[in-house]
């Protein structure tokens, strides 16, 4: 049954279809409406018409998926990519800024990357902050990406001065540090080498890197991202970019849709 009018289905319902998202997979149209493309409503009718394949084969309505394995397609293309849209994974050298015109005429991310289509960087990173930041025309999925409760997860690389951080800092950063617009989620911290930290956080607040490791006496002396979501590539030379590959987007779209469905258990 379809509730497009906006009507909360009873709770027994939401609970069966929880229930059958666990068990059989999520349906069909559900995943594809949460990779933009369109209500639930023009996505049942995207299946009907038989433009959806699911590992090849044509879709049909009642259909659920495994977002991890199946593969999903729509008129052959895996779905989150559209006609015309581009995704550059970018290496992000320091001194380069996010925005696309700096009033200090320092170099711009966009500067780095091809001029046609226009894209614009998913969330930022600081002009002194190094590491991966993905570039796009697709404004749907950015906003998915950089909105909190998609909850995409973003690992740093970061240097501090003060020496090795103590058990109780690293525990500190772990459960949430106090900052002056409030206190961080938790997050993954390691310390694989004494002063040098692998953290891992899903918000996206002004400088949080820096002011968290401030906050527990450890002011950060490089700062490089490492992963956004699924993306990480060791072997982009700092200044370099590339394209997203299909299995990439893919797993993208997918992490975002998985996060949502995590954080939103809304049907
Ligand atoms: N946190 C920061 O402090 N700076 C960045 O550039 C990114 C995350």
């Amino acid at each position: 049954m379809s509730h497009d009018d906006g009507l909360e289905p009873p709770l027994w319902e939401q609970l069966a279809e929880q229930s059958a998202e666990l068990h059989q997979g999520v349906r069909l149209q559900k995943v594809l409406a949460a990779t933009g493309w369109g209500s639930r409503r023009v996505c049942e009718e995207l299946i009907a018409a038989g433009r959806v394949t699911v590992n090849g084969d044509v879709a049909v309505l009642g259909r659920r998926v495994d977002a991890e394995r199946d593969r999903v397609e729509v008129d052959g293309a895996p779905i989150g990519v559209r006609p015309g849209l581009v995704y550059y994974l970018l290496n992000k050298p320091s001194g380069v800024v996010t925005t696309s015109k700096d009033t200090h005429g320092r170099p711009t991310v966009v500067e780095l990357v091809p001029t046609e289509p226009r894209v614009f960087s998913v969330g930022r990173l600081d002009a002194d902050t190094e590491g991966l930041l993905l570039l796009t025309n697709d404004g749907e999925l950015a906003n998915r990406i950089a909105h909190p409760s998609h909850g995409v997860d973003k690992e740093y690389l970061v240097e501090v001065a003060g020496g090795p951080v103590s058990a109780g800092g690293l525990r500190t950063l772990r459960d949430g540090v106090e900052l002056d617009d409030g206190r961080t989620a938790p997050a993954k911290v390691s310390q694989p080498q004494p002063g040098v930290l692998r953290l891992t956080i899903h918000e996206g607040r002004n400088r949080q890197v820096r002011r968290m490791c401030a906050a527990v006496g450890h002011p950060v002396t490089r700062l490089v991202r490492t992963r956004i979501g699924p993306l990480s590539d060791r072997s982009l030379a700092p200044g370099a970019w590339r394209e997203l590959t299909s299995a990439e987007r893919r797993s993208l779209t997918e992490a975002v849709a998985e996060t949502r469905q995590h954080y939103d258990p809304s049907p």
